[in-house]
């Protein structure tokens, strides 16, 4: 089984095909054939944050080119006259006029790949930026006779974690997952590989979207997430000690997520030096404090699900998830709740943690024989829930 992922729900044009031995018991094997990204980043920069406008014209101009890098690597690309009609695609990209010509230029004198799904990414997240690459891939679906599948862009993040070695490995379940990434902050239990519970969200700002503001506070380059990370590491290195900030809903007994008090609370200490530049161990300093009360949070609501939900597996992921102090405090907690080392913990691999689209292709994987979606009523729904996809 071949699948071909499209994934641009933010700022990411990304493409692949991956081929998978079909479902096993507990492996599945999945050789990825062809994978292709371009990252916006540098354009949304000058901006400070993610532009949909600009998110969107990026996705319209990159997508074919990102297309016909997969195929080429993936041995799939042969020019030759294809005389399928395009009605429909001149239908699904009319709001993307760019993108059409592109389609109609080039895409109509190829060979149709030997693919035997198209998976796109139909949600969360910035909904301008779904519909295009929702588009693109009901085109390519009508245009070459493929079947389409949407695919949860949460769903792809907690999978990924699962793929290591050329394989996604079932972990135990229930198991519990812990979800951070620039646009979504929640906890999430399966109690079966099909089933998704939000038991805890944020009730403000994501995780990632906290960093990324409190980079910009500190006048760091965008987005500030890993910035403030290398920071507040280099803090702990030299023993510079950590800004004092409280450490969010540490004393609410639900297990929702809140960053935006803790973000304002970095704003205000930095206001208080009346827009004197802050010398770089001040930036450190700030950056540790900032970092250990937003992650002593996280991992405060994990201790409090583990307590409440007897779970064998713990899945991080989300762009966040790329945070080595994140990933290690949590590794400890697990270790504490549990001495003798029966809950594993899944990590993604670095390349895997943030948007992609392999994530999608193994989330299209991992769930298996299914029904199409229709291209004709399939949407973008910048809010779709992960509990909306129970057993699909
Ligand atoms: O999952 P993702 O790629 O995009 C969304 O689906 O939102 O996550 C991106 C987020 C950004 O906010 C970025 O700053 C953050 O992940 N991020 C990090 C690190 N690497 C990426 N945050 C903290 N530490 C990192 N090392
Ligand atoms: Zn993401």
């Amino acid at each position: 089984m071949k699948v071909l992922a499209i994934e641009t729900s933010c700022d990411e044009t990304a493409i692949c095909i991956a081929e998978s031995n079909g479902n096993k018991e507990d492996l599945i094997k999945v050789k990825i054939l062809g994978n292709s990204l371009i990252s916006q980043v540098n354009e949304h920069a000058k901006y400070g944050g993610v532009y949909p406008t600009l998110a969107v014209r990026e996705h319209k101009k990159n997508l074919c080119p990102v297309l016909f890098d997969v195929l080429q690597s993936a041995g799939m690309f042969k020019k030759e006259k294809n005389n399928s009609s395009i009605t429909n695609v001149e239908k699904y990209l009319s709001r993307e006029k760019e993108l059409l010509f592109d389609f109609k230029k080039e895409i109509t004198n190829i060979k149709p790949p030997q693919i035997d799904a198209i998976a796109v990414t139909n949600g969360p997240g910035l909904e301008p930026a779904l519909w295009v690459g929702i588009n693109f891939a009901r085109s390519l679906s009508d245009y070459w006779d493929v079947p389409l599948f949407g695919i949860n862009h949460m769903k792809g993040h907690i999978i990924s974690a699962l793929f290591s070695d050329g394989a996604i490995s079932s972990p135990s379940f229930p198991s519990l997952s812990v979800l951070v990434s620039g646009g979504h902050s929640e906890l999430v239990y399966s109690k079966d590989p099909h089933s998704y519970e939000i038991i805890g969200e944020t009730r403000d700002d994501a995780l990632g979207e906290a960093y990324d503001k409190v980079g910009r506070i500190l006048g760091l380059p965008f987005p500030g997430g890993f910035e403030v990370a290398c920071r507040a590491e280099t803090a702990r290195k030299r023993g510079l000690s950590p800004v004092s900030f409280t450490v969010p809903m540490l004393l609410s007994n639900d297990l929702n997520l809140s960053f935006s008090g803790l973000k304002t609370a970095v704003k205000r200490h930095v206001d208080g030096f009346d827009g004197k530049t802050l010398d770089e161990d001040h930036i450190c300093t700030i950056s540790r404090g900032f970092e250990e009360a937003a992650v002593s949070s996280v991992i405060n609501k994990v201790k409090k699900a583990l307590q409440k939900y007897d779970v064998s597996s713990i899945i991080l992921g989300g762009g966040v998830s790329a945070n080595t102090y994140l990933q290690n405090t949590l590794k400890e907690t697990v270790l504490k709740c549990d001495p003798d080392g029966n809950k594993k913990t899944y990590i993604p691999q670095k390349d895997l943690s943030t948007d992609n689209a392999i994530m999608i292709a193994l989330a299209h994987i991992w769930d298996g024989k299914r029904a199409p979606a229709s291209a004709e009523s399939m949407k973008a729904e910048s809010t779709l829930s992960l509990d909306e996809t129970l057993n699909t």
